[in-house]
């Protein structure tokens, strides 16, 4: 977890540093610090807690210099702490170093180092990198580090500032995230993207092992044998203030309202009428398409809910047997992979550890790896043999509505590229097909426009200590989902169940007063949530109903109904998933949590 940000530069270092770091709190907020180099001399100011600690701490106590490297954390190894706080530094206070990551052989490091007389203030892992750059120092900082990172494992993203050669950033990566900020006589790095916008739009996106030496004359990308590496430019074409607030009040409502634009984009140019489904990012050919007998699609949470959905359409329209599993469980096993098996894992970061560890076991393995990414350079899309981008754009509320959403669309478009290109559905069926999900993004705006009776109903039962979710068939899938939101945004307790599941233990809980929210657009399924409805009223619960215009029934046995647009059942997820989202945002501010930054959570899980 954790995000690091560099700045070399004219300007002071001391506010860009903490407003990169603004822009980098989802990925961790548990403290901040920064280390400034001014007339030769190292300054580090670092606070236990919010961003906002260290800015009032900088505001007290100012730092000038115009090169630095800061940091925002998401604690793994020791306590959130002032002592544990970035940068860490050598005893001499000449080298200081922000990390990402996490360093697996830093006890064995540490007692090295501690056998050389080296004394640690920290219980990080952190720790152990600016002491071998001492160590390895001999008058030249960069070898020092190249140094110190062949002794080191695990991933990491890093940055270096010392006293030793002050106007010098240097930074290097593996399996955590680092880009480089080219603007005018200044350069940055940081671990997003969003981080740097307010200054530039020309970005280095590194890859492992490369090191990045930066001073006020430019910047080098060099590998570990100090060879020079060129590289293109990616030039951002988002908006800076699409990673802003946009006049919401948090990132989580912002991001539910752009739901029908980032559908839209995610088809666009992929899903157009009379055209075959086109994937241009995709390689996999006709033929291997057609010998694929098995797909395994791993994710972690949200992502892992969308690959529940992938399963049942990938099954429905393209025939092909599909296994999903959460990446965590997936790693650990032995799963019956062969040339054959397909792979897709989903990520809207494309950096959780253990989503990119299932992705490499299974390559080495052999099978092919389709990745479903919404970053573009993230550590799964370059590893992966084809990937479909979901372009949600930068997601930075923690709880995900936008990528998921996205996520669900390249299910939809997936299953239908298969569906084609393994002749299972005739042209006419397909056609129907992709002017069903075309039409979504003006249905999304029909469910949105209900925003206020899901207020209503989220003021009602904000103080229920739990919740429960009902749905068969693709309604579990979305059920799971809309508990999972809640949980996260509100902190109260709440179980998916799949209706038929009821009578089998769950329904012992059910009592006088207990909030059950129940989906029902499944056609098929439909009288059989209505008498799973029944079963919990005549308990005492207080059911919300999901159910589909026309399907009156459901007012009869519920106490409130929200109605989605008519939709084919097939995709009626994408529509049934918004209501959720907007219960576990509405429920959230009304208990006045945290919204976009839920208690013990970080937007990108980077570490096992
Ligand atoms: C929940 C949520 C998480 C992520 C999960 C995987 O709202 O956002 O459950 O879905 O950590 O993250 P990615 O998709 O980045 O691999």
């Amino acid at each position: 977890m954790c995000g690091i940000v560099g700045y070399v530069g004219k300007r002071q270092a001391a506010p860009v540093l903490v407003e990169g770091l603004s822009k980098l709190e989802y990925r961790g907020y548990d403290s901040a610090g920064v280390a400034i180099i001014n007339d030769g001399n190292l300054n580090v100011t670092k606070c236990k807690g919010r961003l906002k600690n260290l800015e009032n701490e900088l505001n007290r106590n100012p730092v000038a210099g115009s090169i630095g490297i800061g940091h925002t954390r998401w604690a793994t190894h020791g306590q959130p702490s002032n002592f544990n706080s970035h940068p860490h530094c050598n005893e001499k206070g000449t080298i200081s170093v922000v990390h990402n990551g996490i360093i697996e052989n830093y006890i064995e490091l540490r007692e090295w180092l501690t056998g050389k007389g080296h004394k640690f203030l920290s219980e990080t892992d952190t720790e152990v990198i600016p002491h071998l750059i001492d160590y390895f120092y001999e008058g030249d900082l960069l070898d020092a580090v190249i140094k110190t990172i062949k002794k080191i494992e695990g991933s990491y993203a890093i940055g270096v500032v010392s006293s030793l050669e002050p106007d010098k950033l240097i930074a290097v990566r593996k399996d955590s995230p680092l880009i480089v900020g080219l603007g005018k006589d200044e350069y940055f790095i940081a671990s997003d993207i969003p981080a740097v916008l307010n200054y530039t739009r020309d970005i280095y996106l590194l890859e492992d092992n490369e090191f990045v030496v930066i001073n006020k004359e430019g910047v080098e990308l060099l590998s570990a044998n100090k060879e020079k590496i060129e590289r293109d430019i990616y030039h951002v074409t988002w908006n800076a203030d699409a990673a802003e607030k946009g006049g919401y009040e948090h990132f989580m409502l912002k991001e539910i309202h752009e739901q029908p634009k980032v559908i839209k984009d995610t088809m666009t140019s992929r899903v157009m009428p009379g055209k075959p489904i086109t994937l241009d990012d995709i390689k996999i050919t006709k033929e291997q398409i057609q010998n694929i007998d098995k797909i395994y699609i791993v994710a972690c949470g949200t992502a892992y809910h969308a690959g529940i959905v992938g399963k049942y359409v990938i099954e429905k329209l393209a025939k092909i047997p599909v296994e999903v599993e959460v990446a965590s469980e997936f790693r650990y096993r032995e799963p019956l992979i062969n040339k054959n098996t397909l792979m897709m894992v989903i990520s809207q970061s494309g950096e959780t550890a253990d989503t990119l560890a299932a992705l490499r076991e299974t390559k080495a393995l052999g099978a092919r790896v389709l990745a479903v990414t919404n970053v573009v350079g993230s550590t799964v899309s370059r590893e992966a043999d084809d990937v479909l981008y979901t372009w949600a754009g930068p997601e930075i509320a923690v709880a995900s509505t936008k990528a998921y959403e996205t996520q669900l669309v390249a299910m939809y478009i997936i299953a239908l590229f298969f569906a084609e290109n393994k002749n299972i559905l005739s042209k006419e069926q397909i056609e129907i097909l992709k002017e069903e999900i075309l039409n979504i993004p003006e249905k999304v705006n029909k469910v949105l426009e209900n925003e206020k009776s899901i207020k209503n109903f989220a003021s009602k039962v904000y103080e229920y200590k739990d919740m429960f979710f009902l749905g068969r068939g693709l309604d579990y899938a979305v059920a799971m989902e809309g508990s999972l939101k809640l949980k996260e945004t509100s902190y109260i307790h709440s179980e998916a169940y799949a209706g038929g599941e009821l009578k089998h233990g769950p329904i012992a809980l059910i009592e006088d007063g207990t909030a059950v929210v129940t989906i029902a657009t499944q056609d098929y399924l439909f009288e059989k949530m209505v008498s799973n409805i029944k079963e919990v009223k005549t308990r005492g619960a207080k059911v919300l109903a999901l159910a589909m215009e026309g399907s009156s029934n459901v007012e009869k046995t519920a106490d409130e109904v929200i109605y989605i647009p008519q939709v084919n059942s097939l995709f009626a997820p994408l529509l049934a998933v918004i209501p959720l989202q907007l219960l576990a945002y509405y429920t959230s501010v009304k208990k006045g949590c945290d919204v976009d930054k839920p208690r013990n959570l970080a937007k990108s899980v980077t570490v096992e």
